[in-house]
């Protein structure tokens, strides 16, 4: 087991670092950014279902549901084919309404989870087209579904998805630049500039893992916090609550993940000098608007970890820490504001000395219901 954990003292840690080169791995053979050409077999074969959807509807579990939220982000804005995410479980319980032109994709790491199967195989019988994204190859999801497309993201051991997740939007990133051409719904520069910016992804993660030693201090300072918050808006709502799902898995410590701006609507009641509160807030996006959010966190003495953009000056004045990432466009920022978040939970959880790899209660796929 030392030998697979390759010197790292667990294997999500492992995880975490293998992110530049699996984020790498999922693109290899489908990027092609100088030439403006995504090629994954599994789009081509289905374009039109794609192009000619009214309606995406994704469903998943867990940290697969929160790659899945980030995703309609992205699809919704490059696309323009409205989104629905779906909780598999719920889904497949309530008669859900699939029309003609829907089509579903689910995404699971495991490729076993046994709600998500379930809702699968409700939406075809409904007459639904259904795309798996999986990492599993060969797993039930996988020959479930019509057709699909794989992370390439390798063994996730670690009960706390990780590398899954980024792998995830990547893959999700791929489809939608790959459907928004064929539509085209992004102007041509916006297209190529995109393209780009995710082939510059790996090695902007290799530099965001460069906040190990800071995470570990503020790990340090918030490992016997009862309670802890994060906030994000836009892109970074669903990594605000993938952030707080990654902090309750390992550590136990209670987390909640919110949309920043309705952190008026019922947190705010909650912040005092006792309460960590996490706050995503790079360069682009809502950065003004999360900025405000901030200010009213810190009128109420709430503690205040920032993940920034490098060289950012104006949240630094305000935060009582921060952690900086490199420049991205909006879009693709989820992939990099991630990392700081699974690094802080990761080391709270070794303070804590929880078990890291396999959490009381969790298992790392859930095939019953
Ligand atoms: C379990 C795991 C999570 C995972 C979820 C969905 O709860 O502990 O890490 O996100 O299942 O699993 P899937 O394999 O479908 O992505």
């Amino acid at each position: 087991e030392q030998i697979e954990k390759g010197g790292y003292d667990h294997f999500m840690l492992k995880e975490i670092y293998e992110q530049p080169s699996v984020i790498k791995d999922t693109y290899r053979g489908r990027l092609l950014a100088n030439e403006g050409i995504i090629k994954m077999a599994g789009i081509e074969d289905n374009l039109e279902k794609f192009v000619n959807a009214q309606r995406i509807v994704i469903v998943a579990c867990g940290t697969s549901w929160h790659a899945g939220l980030v995703a309609e982000y992205i699809f919704e804005e490059f696309t323009r084919i409205p989104v629905e995410v779906e909780y598999a479980s719920e889904f497949r319980y309530r008669n859900p309404i699939i029309n003609k032109g829907d089509v579903i994709i689910a995404i699971s790491q495991s490729g076993e989870t046994a709600d998500t199967l379930a809702a699968i195989k409700l939406a075809k019988e409904k007459g639904a087209f259904v795309f798996g994204v999986c990492n599993v190859v060969g797993s039930s999801i996988s020959r479930e579904t019509h057709a699909g497309a794989y992370t390439h993201a390798g063994p996730e051991i670690g009960v706390a998805s990780t590398k899954a997740f980024t792998t995830q939007i990547t893959v999700l990133t791929l489809i939608s630049l790959r459907i928004a051409k064929a539509k085209g719904t992004l102007s041509h520069s916006d297209y190529h500039n995109y393209l780009a910016e995710l082939e510059t992804i790996p090695e902007k993660v290799a530099e965001a893992l460069k906040c190990n030693d800071v995470a570990k201090q503020i790990a340090a300072i918030y490992k016997d916090s009862p309670n802890c918050l994060y906030l994000g808006r836009g892109y970074n709502f669903p990594v605000a609550l993938e952030g707080a799902l990654k902090l309750k898995e390992i550590s136990y410590i209670h987390a909640e993940g919110y949309p920043a701006a309705e952190m008026k609507h019922g947190p705010i009641a909650l912040i005092d000098e006792h309460m960590p509160v996490i706050v995503i807030a790079p360069r682009q996006g809502h950065y003004d608007k999360v900025v405000s959010n901030i200010q009213e966190i810190k009128s109420r003495s709430g503690k205040i970890i920032a993940v920034v953009t490098k060289g950012d000056v104006q949240v630094r004045d305000l935060a009582d820490h921060v952690i900086e990432i490199p420049d991205t466009v909006d879009a693709l920022s989820p992939l990099l504001t991630t990392i700081p978040l699974q690094l802080l939970s990761y080391h709270i959880a070794v303070m804590r000395e929880c078990n890291v790899d396999q959490p009381r209660n969790l298992a790392k796929s859930v095939t019953v219901e």
